[in-house]
C-alpha cells in the first residue's frame, strides 16, 4: 500500500491515512469486505509509527468504513452496504488475501465510483453531463461518417502513428486555425480522451513532491490522475471568473507549483467563463514562473451567451501551454477520442509517453472523426447549443420557483451543469445516498475537492436525460432540498 502524507501538514498522519483509505473505499478501489493490510503492515509500508497506523484504523473504524475481527485483521466495510454483507456471509467469496502483499501505486478514483452504483436504474440521471443519444447526438453525421470509415480498409487494417492520423491532425489544425491557434499537424497529438490526456500529462512530468495548482472546485478525474503520481495539490479557490489569480500569485511568490490545470471555458463544476483579461494574466504568471499550464476545454463550442474569448493556448507563444480538446462532450463520448496540441520538448515527450502507453488511438475512431468534421458541424454545435440553452433556462426558473430559498447557484456560461450551493451546510454526500433511492443522481459537491472538501454543494448536469424529464427531475430533486436537515 502507497498512501502519500504531508508531513508538513497540520492535519494528523493518522487522520490524512484515514482520509486516504476512506476516499479509495468510496471511490470502489477496495470494495466491501477486501482484508486491509496489517497495522503492522501499514506502519512499514507507509513510514509511521504503529501507534499512528491503530490510531489511523481506529478511525476508520468510527466512521464506518472499517470493521476489525478479533483474531483475523480490519477488513473494508461500506457504511450503506449491509444488504452486500448479509449475501456474503450466505455466499462467500474465494479468498485472494495474498493479493495484499503486492504492494500499488494508486490513488483513488471517484468516476469509477460514480460509475458503478446502481447507475442503470436512474430515472433521473442529473449526474451525467454527456450529450443524450435522442436529441443532441449528430446521428445523422454519424451515420455518414460511419459508413466512409468502414469503406476504407486501412481504417481497420492498420494502426494509426503514435502522434495520430496525419489527415485528422490536418484537418484539427485548421479547425484550430479559426480559433486563432497557428499551429501545425506536428503540434498535435490525438488521445483517448481528455482523461487519457490529462494521465500522459501526469505521468509525464509529474512525481512524488511536486505542486500542482488546481481551481477548487474541478473536474475530479484530473484530480486523480494528479493524485496517483503522489503530487501535492493546491486548491485555488475559484469566483465567477474562474481561478483566483491574486491568490495563485500568493502561492506562486513563496512556492511556485510546477504546473496549473486550468478549465478558463465551461469550468467544471461552476460553469464559469474566464476573461481575456485574466488568461493573459495567467499566462504571465506561468510564463514568469516557468511553470506549465494544463488547459482543459471541453466546452469551447457549448457556450450559452457570449462566445468564449481566446484560448490560453492561441494567446501563448513560449510554449507553456498544453492544450487540449476533448470531443465527448461536443460530438460524442463514445469515440474517445481528444487531442492535445503542445510545442517544443513538451510534445515530444508527451508522445514518447503516448506510444508507451498504447502505441497509438483506434485508427477507425479518428476517421470517424475526421469523416465528422469534414462535414459541417457547426450547424450541430448550433442545435446543441440552441437546445442546451433552452433546458438551462427552464432548470433556471425551475430552481427560481421551486428550490428552498437557502440553496444558490450562478447559470452557467458554458458546460451543461448547475452548481448548486446551500448556505445552511446540507451534507450532500448523505443527501446523495437518499437522493438515489429516489432514482435521482448528481455529483455530490465533495468530490471536487481536492482537499478539505465542502460538502454542501452537488453538480446537476442536464444534457443527458431527455427534455421531457427535465420539469419531473428537477421537482423531485427540489422535494428532496425541502426535506434535508442542515448538518
Ligand atoms: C473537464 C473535463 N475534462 C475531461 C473530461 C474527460 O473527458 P474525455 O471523455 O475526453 O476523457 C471530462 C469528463 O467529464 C471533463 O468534464
Amino acid at each position: 500500500m502507497n498512501i502519500s502524507l504531508d508531513r508538513k501538514s497540520r492535519v494528523p498522519l493518522a487522520e490524512q491515512i484515514q482520509l486516504a483509505l476512506a476516499e479509495r473505499i468510496r471511490s470502489g478501489l477496495y470494495q466491501a469486505g477486501d482484508p486491509l493490510p496489517s497495522v503492522r503492515e501499514l506502519s512499514r509500508d507507509i513510514g509511521v509509527s504503529l501507534m499512528t497506523a491503530v490510531l489511523a484504523y481506529g478511525k476508520l473504524e468510527a466512521t464506518g468504513y472499517a470493521q476489525r475481527h478479533h483474531g483475523k485483521g480490519t477488513f473494508v466495510r461500506i457504511p450503506s452496504s449491509e444488504k452486500d454483507e448479509i449475501l456474503e456471509e450466505i455466499n462467500p467469496k474465494p479468498s485472494y488475501d495474498w493479493q495484499l502483499a503486492i504492494p500499488d501505486y494508486l490513488g483513488r478514483s471517484m468516476f469509477r465510483h460514480v460509475g458503478a452504483v446502481n447507475r442503470k436504474v436512474a430515472k433521473y440521471p442529473l449526474h451525467r453531463i454527456k450529450l443524450n443519444t435522442e436529441e443532441l447526438l449528430p446521428i445523422q453525421h454519424f451515420q455518414r461518417a460511419l459508413q466512409l470509415a468502414s469503406s476504407d480498409q486501412s481504417s481497420i487494417g492498420d494502426y494509426a502513428p503514435a502522434a495520430g492520423d496525419e489527415a485528422l491532425r490536418i484537418k484539427l489544425a485548421s479547425y484550430f486555425q479559426h480559433k486563432s491557434s497557428a499551429l501545425t499537424a506536428s503540434e498535435l497529438l490525438i488521445t483517448a480522451g481528455t482523461q487519457q490526456a490529462i494521465d500522459l500529462v501526469a505521468r509525464t512530468f509529474l512525481g512524488p513532491g511536486d505542486l500542482v495548482a488546481v481551481e477548487s472546485p474541478t473536474y475530479p478525474g484530473a484530480l486523480d490522475a494528479f493524485r496517483s503520481r503522489g503530487v501535492t495539490l493546491i486548491p485555488i479557490p475559484t469566483d465567477h471568473t474562474g481561478m483566483r489569480l491574486d491568490i495563485l500569485q500568493q502561492l506562486c511568490d513563496i512556492h511556485p507549483p510546477k504546473m496549473i490545470y486550468t478549465l478558463p471555458t465551461g469550468q467544471n463544476p461552476t460553469g464559469s467563463i474566464m476573461s481575456i483579461q485574466k488568461r493573459v494574466t495567467l499566462l504571465e504568471i506561468a510564463q514568469s514562473y516557468n511553470t506549465l499550464i494544463v488547459e482543459d476545454d471541453p466546452w469551447e463550442e457549448l457556450y450559452f451567451e457570449d462566445q468564449p474569448p481566446r484560448s490560453l493556448l492561441s494567446l501563448d507563444r513560449t510554449g507553456h501551454v498544453i492544450y487540449m480538446k476533448g470531443f465527448s462532450k461536443s460530438i460524442a463520448p463514445g469515440l474517445r477520442l481528444s487531442v492535445i496540441a503542445a510545442r517544443g520538448s513538451v510534445y515530444q515527450r508527451l508522445l514518447h509517453a503516448k506510444a508507451v502507453t498504447d502505441l497509438s488511438t483506434p485508427l477507425y475512431n479518428q476517421r470517424i472523426l475526421l469523416n465528422l468534421l469534414e462535414q459541417n458541424m457547426n450547424e450541430h454545435f448550433d442545435k446543441v447549443r440552441g437546445q442546451l440553452t433552452k433546458r438551462r433556462d427552464e432548470i433556471h426558473q425551475l430552481l427560481k420557483r421551486h428550490a428552498p430559498s437557502v440553496w444558490t447557484w450562478t447559470p452557467p456560461a458554458a458546460g451543461p451543469f448547475f452548481w448548486l450551493t446551500s448556505t445552511v451546510g446540507v451534507n450532500t454526500d448523505a443527501l446523495f445516498v437518499e437522493a438515489e433511492r429516489q432514482g435521482v443522481l448528481f455529483f455530490p459537491g465533495s468530490f471536487f475537492y481536492s482537499a478539505n472538501p465542502e460538502r454542501n454543494s452537488l453538480r446537476l448536469g442536464f444534457a443527458t436525460l431527455p427534455e421531457a424529464q427535465i420539469h419531473e427531475a428537477i421537482l423531485t430533486l427540489c422535494q428532496l432540498l425541502h426535506h434535508v436537515d442542515p448538518h
